[in-house]
């Protein structure tokens, strides 16, 4: 099942954003007492990360029982501007009070079939040796209608055992590791953010599929147990 919420700009689709992560980390600890996240790349959720680590925010936020990981990553060094944990350390978690042991970024430094096996197994060790269950998966959308780095046509799309693998994408960076869609959609809660113009498009073909049109891969995030909620700014649902 999924929820649309459409807000009048990036900023305000941030705050609420925050808030969304606020509170399905303080639901997550309550039942758990951790509360298990997996940031999303790009520049979306930039803004997200300017906020999250901003009062009243960031004090709302329950930075001890959270635990980072990412639904993707580009096979670059943490110093490169592509690198998505980097922009996400730089900009927010290098500024909040979580721990860094709290923390776990793909170790993108490896070759992309290492990578994708050492990933998988942090996230053996950290979560259990069962299908991973996120509480919450931040997701962003290409043009191309890809997500994390599940790219159309190829092979990851149809992956059913790995929950991690690597990925050989069409644009740079080329080489990629990606949370694969058994773990995606064993997730309890999707976040979707989608913001500016240039997504109209690409949100509309997603959203609103027009009869026999592709396959696109954001399509195929439908977790078993879980809701997608779409958060996206007037821009964006321009078309809808
Ligand atoms: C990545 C991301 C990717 C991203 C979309 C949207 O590593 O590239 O995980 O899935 O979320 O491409 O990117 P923008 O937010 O920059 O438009």
């Amino acid at each position: 099942m999924s929820q649309l919420d459409i807000f009048p700009d990036s900023k305000k689709l941030s705050i609420a954003a925050a808030a969304f992560i606020i509170r399905q980390a303080q639901y997550a600890i309550a039942g758990s007492g951790r509360f298990i996240l997996a940031l999303s790349g790009g520049q979306t959720p930039e803004q997200l990360f300017r906020i999250l680590r901003t009062p009243p925010f960031t004090t709302q936020m329950p930075w001890q029982q959270t635990f980072v990981f990412w639904g993707d990553e580009r096979c670059v060094p943490l110093e490169d501007q592509f690198n998505n944990a980097h922009a996400a350390l730089d900009i927010l978690l290098n500024h909040v009070e979580i721990p860094e042991e709290n923390i776990f970024r793909i170790p993108a430094d490896q070759a992309p079939v290492a990578a994708a096996w050492q990933y998988e197994k942090t996230l053996q060790e950290v979560l259990g040796p069962d299908l991973p269950q996120f509480d919450l998966i931040l997701l962003g959308l290409g043009g191309d209608g890809h997500t994390a780095s599940l790219f159309p046509g190829t092979a990851v799309l149809h992956e059913k055992i790995r929950w991690v693998k690597e990925v050989t994408a069409d644009v740079q960076p080329v080489h990629r590791i990606t949370l694969t869609l058994p773990v995606i959609n064993n997730a309890r809660n999707i976040l979707f953010l989608v913001s500016g113009k240039g997504k109209s498009s690409i949100l509309k073909r997603v959203l609103s599929p027009a009869p026999g049109q592709e396959n696109f891969p954001a399509q195929l995030v439908q977790p078993l147990h879980g809701l997608v909620h779409w958060y996206t700014d007037a821009d964006a649902a321009s078309e809808l």
